[in-house]
């Protein structure tokens, strides 16, 4: 098997085979707890109202479930390519990553993030508050298929972010490609479906339903972060 040396800093050298590109290429990834926190650390390290946000789930004894910071501030750097204005967030538990998608955006900018749980919702509001986005980011409170349709009148939305049940993605898609503005981008977490995207189950058809009707409208892809990142862009 064919090995590469690569220089390193403190003057050492890595080996790495030439069939780690084929391994990775087939799924294999090279993401391990150390290298998530040095990758976090350098380009998505938080600062006190992040922070706030991001420990809110465990603090408040909700589940912890929020995105990691390499994944929310993935959702920034998207704000500020596409320039978004109005955006629309479907699961917003302790309003973590609605703070990172407001970063992304232009002062003028808005999020709607709905939120299943009202007790869920107000905790969101505190830190969104804190965070300097308490006229900027609404939360509104049920469950997103109903209250999506009440969201209709401010848009298109320059962008969608899904991150909530995942057997009603069909759902929050046919939505979101209603909604959307040609050119809007949609992204959705846990398309992966924790490892069940293949099986048999609900969750992994809806999934899988999901995927293949963002396909056939938008530009797509499916970012391989820990589990699944669907990015797309609508036709
Ligand atoms: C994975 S968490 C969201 C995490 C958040 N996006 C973050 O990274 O900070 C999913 C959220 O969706 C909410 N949720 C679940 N089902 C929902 C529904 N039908 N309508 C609205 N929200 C829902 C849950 O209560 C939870 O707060």
């Amino acid at each position: 098997m064919a090995r590469r040396s690569v220089a390193t800093l403190d003057g050492g050298t890595w080996q790495a085979t030439a069939m780690a590109d084929r391994d990775s290429r087939s799924g294999k990834s090279y993401l391990t707890e150390e290298i998530s926190s040095y990758a976090s650390q350098v380009h998505a390290s938080h600062d006190a109202a992040a922070e706030q946000a991001f420990a809110a789930p465990t603090s408040h004894g909700m589940p912890a479930i929020m995105l990691g910071p390499l994944e929310a501030k993935f959702l920034t750097v998207c704000m500020h390519m596409i320039g978004a204005e109005k955006v629309v967030e479907v699961g917003t538990l302790a309003g973590y990553s609605a703070i990172m998608l407001a970063r992304g955006m232009a002062p003028s900018g808005k999020v709607w993030t709905v939120a299943f749980d009202p007790t869920h919702a107000e905790i969101a509001r505190s830190n969104i508050a804190a965070a300097g986005y308490g006229d900027r980011i609404e939360v509104l409170v049920g469950p997103a298929l109903e209250v999506l349709p009440t969201l209709e009148a401010h848009g298109p939305f320059d962008a969608v972010f899904i991150d909530a049940d995942k057997e009603n993605y069909p759902g929050y898609g046919d939505w979101s490609t209603a909604n959307l503005r040609s050119g809007g981008l949609l992204l959705a977490d846990n398309a992966f479906v924790f490892g069940g995207l293949m099986s048999d189950t609900a969750a992994g058809q809806n999934m899988r339903r999901f995927h293949e009707n963002t396909a056939a409208h938008y530009h797509s892809t499916c970012v391989p972060t820990p589990d699944g990142m669907v990015m797309a862009v609508k036709k």
